[in-house]
Order: C-alpha cells, then structure tokens, then sequence
C-alpha cells in the first residue's frame, strides 16, 4: 500500500467508551492495521480512560501495545479487548472523598498530561454520544481527535447507520420469532422490551422486521386503548396471540418513562415491558408475558453489515488522521463516508422521523404504534 505520512504523528492512542456494541473489536482491528500501513503505532487505553488515570489498578500497565499480533482474529468477537466503562468521564471522575464517599473530580488535566507523557500523538475514541461528546471537550483542551461513532442505538445524527444496530436488530428479530411461536402456541399476548433509550430505531426495525402487531417507540407516545383494540381486532380475527414490541424509552400520551433504581440511587430506563404487559392483561382478559431483551442485544457476534462498518470506520479513521482531519467524526454517508466535527456529531441525538418510510410502511401494514 501507498501511503502519506504525517510526520508529527507517531503514536495513536484507541479507547472504547460508553457501552459495548458489538463491532468494536473490528473498528479496533481496522486501526491498527492500517495505521502500522503508515508506520505509526496504536496503544489502547484500557476501560475508556481508567489505563491512564487508575493506571495501578491494571498489574500489566493500563495501556495495551496494540501490535498486528494483538488484534489477530477479533473482527468476529463482541465486547472490546479494551474493556470499557459509563463511569469515567474524565471531567466528572468518582473519587474516594476524605470521608470516603464516592465525589466527582475533574481529572481531565491530568489526563492529557498522561497522554504527553507517554507521548500518545492523537486519541481515537470510538464512542456513542457521551464519549464522543468528552472527546469533543476533551479536544477543546488541546487533545487532537478522531472521533468514531458506535451505539446500538443508532442516535447518533451525523451518520446513516452506526455499528452495533444491525447486529441488535437481527438479534431482536431473532427473539421476535421466537416469542411468535410461544405466544401462538399458548395464545398469549408477548411484549418484548429492547434498549435504545430515547430513540426508537431498535424497536421499530426489529418490530416491523419481526412483523409485530403493535411496536411502541419514544417518539410517539402511547394510548394503550390503540393496542388494545388491534388485539381484540385480530382476536375477531380468529388470532388469539399478539405480539408488542417496546422500546425502553417509550411512554403514554399521560405518562412519564419508566425508571428502574440501580443500587447506589442510579436511575435507568427499565421497566415499561412489564407494565405494558400487565396492563394489557388487565384491559383484555388475556395471559400476558413481558421479556426484556436488554444487555443480550449488546452481546454476541456483530453481523457481516457491522464488521464491514466497523472495519470501513477503522481504516476511514486513521485514513483521515493521515489527510490531516483532527476534532472530527467518520460518518457513514452512502455509498462512501464523510468526517463531521465533533461539535456537530453530538450537537443532538437522532430519533426516528415521523414522516419516515419506515414508519408509513408500519402503518401500512397495519401495525398499531400506539397513537
Ligand atoms: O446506549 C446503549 C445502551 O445499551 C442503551 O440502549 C441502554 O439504555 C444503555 O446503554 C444501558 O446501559 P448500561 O450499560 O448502563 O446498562
């Protein structure tokens, strides 16, 4: 391969931060790869930005050697070899307090000292809109950035697609099947509840994919009476399942989310499969169960469709670093991809259009979305 070299740049730090999706071992892969093409080195941050600002809790050094060796054979494997965390920003950092309480510090001078001192160039930080927006603060600080966009959600605006849905998507419908063949069997009412927070674009790929008779996003609150009448509908019918999918942001016209409190006070979206589905029983007379697909659309093996995103985001990234892009996303722009800065990227979440194709075909297939 021909390649440019930029002369300043000898060594790429890569972290992983947010929650996993499926696709970030490729994305890593792709990286390396390419950049030891331009005769640079890759150091992986270990658990987002723990390897360099707990490094003594990692026995082996909280930055990992990201030699060609390293990245052999994990295009195909879920989770991150570098781990990753929700609880590490920089700038609100959990510290033990003199009273031992857990307080927030803003650790993010020290982070980039670290990142002088072990003379890291440039940060690739493949994240969703929480670790792309610490990046993007992080790059106001000085820090020269690559950003690469990774959720399951897929809510990020700037690109068409992010690595992580399409594997979550296939996995949903997968369980969608599944739950089709009990709930028909036991005529039953099955409601499947899937991550996305706030933004329906799991719920309603998979739903329409899965042909479910109702699907219940965010972006259009609910009226349960609608559900409950394409039931009774398909019952007249002479079908005596029905199958809901739920996404966990989803919420009644006269209603809030529902919120599950973790321990440690820390409140989640969770919760609103069960309550649809006890309410459903309760309106139609009929045995209801509630599944919640949660962190399993997270796990397992990303689909052909997210390795070649990832790998295309990978190589793209360093591609970019080289053409002298900083402070900048890769974005999927079809049929090729773009680099969005960073302030644009996480300016806002993307939510499922409602004058969309997608959601005219659900209507047009009679699927209830609850309005
Ligand atoms: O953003 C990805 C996501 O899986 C969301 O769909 C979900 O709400 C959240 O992360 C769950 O995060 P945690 O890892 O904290 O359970």
């Amino acid at each position: 391969m021909k390649t440019t070299v930029t002369p300043s740049l000898k060594n790429i730090a890569v972290m992983t931060g947010g929650g996993d999706a499926p696709g970030l071992n490729a994305v890593i892969r792709a990286v390396v790869i390419t950049a030891l093409n331009y005769g640079w080195q890759c150091y992986g941050i270990r658990d987002s930005y723990d390897g360099l600002l707990a490094p003594a809790r990692y026995p082996n050094g909280g930055l990992i050697h990201l030699t060609r060796e390293a990245v052999r054979g994990i295009t195909h494997l879920g989770g991150t070899i570098l781990g990753t965390t929700n609880k590490g920003n920089p700038f609100e950092y959990p510290m033990p307090g003199s009273d031992g309480q857990l307080q927030l510090k803003d650790r993010s001078d020290e982070l980039i000292a670290a990142f002088k001192q072990h003379q890291l160039d440039v940060l690739v930080a493949i994240g969703g809109d929480g670790a792309l927006s610490i990046a993007h603060t992080l790059s106001q600080k000085g820090l020269a950035v690559m950003g690469v966009p990774k959720t399951i959600d897929n809510d990020l605006a700037p690109t068409a697609v992010t690595f992580g849905f399409d594997t979550a998507v296939s996995f949903a419908t997968e369980c969608i099947d599944r739950l089709h063949a009990t709930g028909h069997a036991h005529s039953r009412i099955m409601v499947v509840e899937v991550m996305g927070r706030h933004a329906g674009w799991i719920a309603l790929h998979a739903g329409v994919a899965g042909t479910a008779d109702a699907i219940l996003i965010p972006e259009i609150p609910y009226d349960l009476n609608r559900v409950v009448a394409k039931i009774k509908a398909r019952r007249q019918e002479g079908h005596h399942f029905s199958l809901a999918v739920v996404a966990e942001g989803a919420r009644p016209t006269a209603g809030t989310v529902s919120m599950v409190e973790r321990p440690g006070g820390v409140k989640r979206l969770g919760g609103i499969g069960q309550k649809v589905a006890e309410e459903l029983q309760a309106l139609t007379g009929q045995d209801a169960r509630a599944v919640v697909l949660g962190h399993l659309l997270r796990g397992g093996t990303p689909t052909a469709f997210d390795r070649l995103i990832s790998l295309r985001f990978g190589a793209a990234a360093v591609r970019g670093l080289a053409a002298g892009h900083r402070n900048v996303m890769v974005a999927l722009d079809s049929p090729g991809v773009r680099y969005v800065p960073l302030a644009e990227a996480t300016k806002q979440i993307k939510l499922v259009p409602l004058d969309s194709d997608l959601i005219q075909t659900a209507r047009e297939l009679g699927i209830c979305l609850g309005d």
